[in-house]
């Protein structure tokens, strides 16, 4: 799957790794530290056991995922979730992007389809440490956030044919207006997230029309819906009123309509000693702490259900992500990295 290892050995031949990783793939429009940051963290906890000369008794692993964020190839966390078993190893390799060249033959392009089997070795915990992308650590001026899960992630995307007629002169009666119900989809979303209200949200991230031109009808709308809650009964529903909108709407405006799954993730909760670690971790190195959800995918929610897993966040500016302006201050960055090490200095013993 192209995913990195890299191992440093412990004491006790027989221990299972503690490992911490995340991921180096961005998104086209994203910033420098979703993913690198745990990434690099986990090396400087490396360098910094060989610096001080420290031994552990259980190996010390750090991960490179492949293919965290989706946006090229979905589903997202595609690296991780092949390696715990979620995800098929050849339905992945066979993913068409969206330029339409398939994973596998990206990976032999770039010298990364290794040998290795894939998932083929034991974690003892998975730690990730990773920036928020979101407001809450900054607007309450927390320094840590000791992740209690990670919420369910839906995606679909639709591809709506109609007919290419004149704008000018097709009454409105007689439209097949593709580019009206790739439109008309994105409001629902919007109304279904305002009316199911707490934690969910959604959003249309791609809208693609052909032929895309001013004065002719669109015959073809491409659209993705992204939708996540924390409550997963409460996901289906917003899934399940997607599907009955856009099945009415095509009906209406007489277009057809197939719709394809790109992700679906339920809710995971990590490990409650995990965090309590963390938690524990953080105040004893003299930062403030609090629980937190992430509203963002990870790497580390692949390894849940198989080991004890938890997350560590440090605040992002203005909670902004997935853009070039993203920003960790640098005593936040140091702050994290040191609860990354002691978290995985209790673990490895
Ligand atoms: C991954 O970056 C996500 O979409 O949450
Ligand atoms: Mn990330
Ligand atoms: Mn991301």
């Amino acid at each position: 799957m192209g995913n990195i290892f890299a191992r440093r050995p412990g004491s006790d031949p027989n221990a299972a790794a503690v490992v911490t990783g995340s991921h180096l793939d961005t998104q086209p429009t994203g910033g420098k530290f979703d993913g690198v940051y745990g990434v690099l963290a986990g090396l400087e906890v490396i360098r910094t056991l060989n610096d001080h000369g420290i031994e552990t008794e259980a190996p010390v692993e750090v991960v490179v995922w492949t293919n965290e964020e989706g946006a090229r190839f979905a589903p997202d966390m595609m690296g991780s979730g092949t390696h715990q078993g979620s995800l098929d190893l050849q339905t992945m390799l066979d993913c068409k992007g969206i330029d339409g060249s398939t994973v596998e033959e990206n990976l032999q392009s770039i010298g990364y389809a290794g040998s290795e089997p894939v998932g083929e070795f034991r974690a003892n915990c998975f730690f990730e440490l990773h920036v928020e992308q979101g407001p809450i650590l900054e607007e309450e001026q927390i320094t840590i956030g000791a992740v209690t899960g990670v919420q369910g992630i839906s995606w679909t995307e639709y591809k709506i044919s109609g007919v290419s007629n004149h704008a000018g002169t097709t009454p409105m009666r007689l439209r097949h207006d593709a580019g009206y119900v790739a439109a008309a989809l994105a409001i629902e979303a919007r109304t279904i997230a305002r009316q199911l209200g707490g934690d969910q949200v959604a959003t249309v991230g791609v809208t693609e029309l052909t032929p895309n031109l001013v004065n002719v009808i669109a015959k073809e709308a491409l659209a993705t819906v992204d939708l996540r809650n924390t409550d997963d009964a409460i996901l289906k529903q917003a899934e399940a009123r997607m599907a009955a909108f856009v099945d009415a709407t095509a009906k209406a405006e007489g277009v057809d309509v197939e719709s394809r799954t790109l992700a679906r993730f339920a809710p995971v909760d990590f490990d409650p000693s995990m965090i309590a670690l963390v938690e524990k971790t953080a105040g004893d190195l003299g930062h403030t702490v609090r629980r937190m959800a992430s509203g963002a995918g990870h790497d580390a929610q692949m390894f849940a259900r198989n080991c004890p897993t938890a997350m560590i966040f440090v605040p992002s500016r203005a909670g902004i992500s997935h853009n070039v302006d993203e920003f960790t201050e640098p005593e936040d960055i140091r702050a994290g990295a040191d609860v990354l090490l002691q978290v995985m200095l209790a673990s490895a013993g």
